[in-house]
């Protein structure tokens, strides 16, 4: 086994495929996991895929990463946007840690120009649609590769 990846999705993220269609479209997270993991087969890679709307549930996750995961793959929803708590959890990780989001979040409101989180990303994936995630997934497997 090459090792382990970890996805992480935070507050809202539950409800793709109902939010806001017309700025997330209508797939939902099960159906992006499913992707993810269809990327994965045959690469020796495990899959964790997690969603939570507790930020400290969140920074648990990526304590536990240190140890556990190779690469963390973030969509810290509305957190990226005011949460030193998961920035400072993701500093620890030494790991490449690659920030996703769905939207293109410098078309939309001005709160959502700026992600905490990027500070420590490797890369920052905006406005691909949920297709972000699989090409975070293919950027960590050349990373790691
Ligand atoms: C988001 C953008 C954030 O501003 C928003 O709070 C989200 C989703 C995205 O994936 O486009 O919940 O991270």
């Amino acid at each position: 086994m090459a090792g382990r990846i970890l996805i992480l999705n935070g507050p809202n993220l539950n409800m793709m495929g109902t939010r806001e269609p017309e700025i997330y479209g209508t797939e939902t997270l099960a159906d992006v996991e499913k992707r993810c993991r269809t990327l994965l087969d045959g690469t020796g890679f495990e899959l964790d895929f997690k969603q939570s709307n507790h930020e400290g549930e969140l920074v648990d996750w990526i304590q536990q990463a240190i140890e556990a995961h190779q690469a963390i793959i973030i969509n810290p929803a509305a957190y990226s946007h005011s949460s030193i708590a998961i920035l400072d959890a993701l500093k620890m990780f030494s790991g490449p840690v690659l920030e996703v989001h769905i939207s293109n979040i410098h078309h939309r409101e001005a709160f959502r120009h700026k992600s905490l989180v990027t500070a420590r990303a490797n890369g920052v994936i905006v406005g691909f649609g949920m297709q972000g995630y699989e090409l975070a997934v293919q950027r960590v497997l050349r990373l790691l590769g």
